[in-house]
């Protein structure tokens, strides 16, 4: 029985962080030097998935001059999918930026992604934009967006 539990990346995940990156991204991964800076600027913006000791998962996030989260990356490694650890990750990830004062989300994804679109619109995101040919000929970027309610 998988024991897999979500925390705080530390720096020295950052081996492991990158495998999995790699893993699940190939030549698109983000590199050691990404995850080194991005933990220098938002610590605690970084969420792993860890199994007794080994990362399978991550998500990454940011917040824009004007006060938007991004959410720039989600990624589970392939025999780890489909047990809701994304979807744990991506929540973690929103109740990081809300404590953070974020009240505007962002997250993008090529436009046949349907795990992670699905995950998305899950969570409250909907598509507002298609940027064409993003990734390259053929290839699109859906921009989707969520909006915290007020409170009353
Ligand atoms: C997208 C990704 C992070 C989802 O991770 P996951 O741990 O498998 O997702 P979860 O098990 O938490 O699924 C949560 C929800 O996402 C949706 N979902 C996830 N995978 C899906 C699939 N293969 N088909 C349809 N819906 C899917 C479902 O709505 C699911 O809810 P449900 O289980 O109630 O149906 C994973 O597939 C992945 O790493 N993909 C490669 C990297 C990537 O594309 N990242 C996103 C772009 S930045």
């Amino acid at each position: 029985m998988r024991n897999v539990r979500e925390r705080l990346f530390r720096p020295s995940d950052l081996a492991q962080i990158t495998g999995v990156e790699q893993n699940v991204y190939g030549s698109g991964a983000y590199s050691k030097y990404f995850f080194r800076q991005l933990h220098d600027l938002f610590p605690t913006l970084i969420w792993v998935a860890e199994d007794d000791g080994k990362l399978v998962g991550h998500v990454c996030a940011a917040v824009a001059q004007d006060g938007t989260g991004w959410i720039l990356n989600t990624a589970v490694l392939p025999h780890y999918r489909r047990q809701g650890i994304g979807e744990r990750l991506m929540i973690n990830s929103i109740d990081a930026l809300l404590r953070a004062g974020v009240r505007h989300f962002k997250v993008t994804s090529e436009s046949e992604n349907f795990p992670a679109i699905r995950l998305y619109e899950k969570l409250g995101f909907h598509t507002v934009g298609i940027e064409e040919d993003y990734y390259g000929d053929g290839v699109d970027r859906v921009i989707m967006e969520r909006h915290e309610k007020e409170q009353a």
